[in-house]
């Protein structure tokens, strides 16, 4: 139910300050936590629960089972989150900007050979439904569970990139011709694409029920652990192999726009990781009790099965070698992308000694560039049309 002033008593307001409605208020929790000092100078009575109408103070401020206003976003006290929300905007791009007539002509064409028709197709088969996947998980899931402000403006500046993702996936399927419902329905008919999905699905429910709600050790850890999945295994690893694969026709020549599609959406991929692994740090620095070494070992588990499904998929797409490409490099690959995920959050390296096989994939992710982005833009879009007061 949402609240409005009715439901606050009037006579109870000593400062006339706007009395905090649900909108407001920091997720429900289940109030068990420890620790949590709201500063409140001043509350109000409000359905027989002490609201704090004290202002903001910045140490008040938590990532998870916050009582703070959620409506105020200063003071900062994640900057990183701030500053990555700016990042984020200045690197906005629309799929349709981008060129994909040569594309167009090399799929009509009998240059490409069907080892690459059918790496493209599966590709777009994880892609077109991955990113909403992704969307969902945030906006129903996630968003709720995050108490902080500037994380959450950043959540909805990324809940709208995971939907630019979907449109240049799909910008892609209808260039090409592709059959839509075999891309859009391989998720369901592909098993290596399924058991992807299906691994994630369990963890994307526990954050969309919505009678989840942190506030105990055992729901903050069911949280923790599926942000651990969301941003280190599915936006961490189960992108990659589908990103060097489209990386590396771009590099021969081929599937060029495709390729710059894919640059773009790497390089939002990779601010939608190193956020997620600032979240989950900040989670564990405040709430250490939860980093246990029994749930190290589980993440550490969950990290191995990943590899292990992403493999698979690798097999699947490219099951010759193609491109100069085969799925035994990707075995290496996803290792080395493994312990750097373990590196991130402080667990345990998995595989000693990997290394990386596609070392140009580093300069991908580090897309500086903007200059070349406008100088091939194709499309004028309106950023914002002129006002008329008449
Ligand atoms: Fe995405
Ligand atoms: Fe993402």
């Amino acid at each position: 139910m949402l609240m409005f002033e009715e439901d606050v008593k009037p006579t109870a307001m000593p400062t006339g300050r706007l009395p905090i409605s649900e909108f407001g208020r920091a997720p429900e929790t289940n109030g068990e936590h420890d620790g949590l000092s709201v500063h409140a100078e001043s509350t109000v009575q409000a359905d027989s629960e002490k609201v704090s109408t004290g202002r903001i103070r910045v140490e008040d401020k938590r990532i998870i089972n916050c009582k703070a206003d959620v409506n105020q976003l200063v003071p900062f006290k994640y900057k990183w989150a701030w500053e990555k929300y700016l990042s984020a905007c200045a690197n906005h791009w629309m799929p349709q900007e981008v060129n994909m007539t040569a594309d167009i002509a090399l799929w009509k064409s009998d240059k490409l050979s069907d080892d690459e028709r059918l790496l493209v197709k599966r590709n777009l088969g994880f892609f077109t439904t991955a990113d909403s996947l992704a969307a969902n998980n945030i906006v129903l899931g996630t968003y709720r569970h995050i108490s902080n402000p500037e994380c959450r403006q950043y959540l909805l500046r990324q809940a709208f990139e995971e939907a630019i993702h979907t449109h240049a996936y799909q910008y892609i399927v209808e260039s090409l011709g592709l059959d839509e419902g075999e891309i859009f329905n391989m998720y369901h008919e592909v098993p290596s694409i399924r058991a992807k999905d299906e691994f994630l699905l369990p963890f994307i429910d526990t954050l969309t029920n919505p009678t989840f709600k942190t506030g105990t050790a055992e729901a903050d850890r069911q949280l923790l652990r599926s942000l651990i999945v969301f941003a280190c295994i599915m936006e961490g690893l189960f992108f990659y192999v589908g990103f060097v694969q489209i990386l590396a026709l771009g590099r021969q020549n081929k599937m060029t726009g495709a390729a710059e599609q894919y640059q773009y959406i790497l390089r939002d991929e990779s601010m939608h990781l190193n956020f997620g692994v600032d979240v989950i740090n900040q989670i564990k620095m405040e709430n250490p009790h939860l980093w246990t070494a029994e749930f190290c070992a589980e993440v550490r588990g969950l990290i191995k099965k990943g590899v292990e499904l992403e493999y698979a998929y690798a097999e699947d797409t490219m099951p010759r070698g193609v491109l100069g490409l085969n799925a035994t490099m990707f075995k290496e690959y996803l290792r080395f992308i493994a312990n750097r995920r373990c590196q991130q959050i402080g667990v345990d390296e998995l595989y000693a000694g990997a290394l990386n096989p596609f070392p140009w994939m580093a300069e991908m992710i580090d897309l500086k560039k903007e200059k070349n982005f406008f100088e091939t833009r194709v499309t004028e879009y309106q950023t914002g049309g002129a006002l008329s007061w008449d």
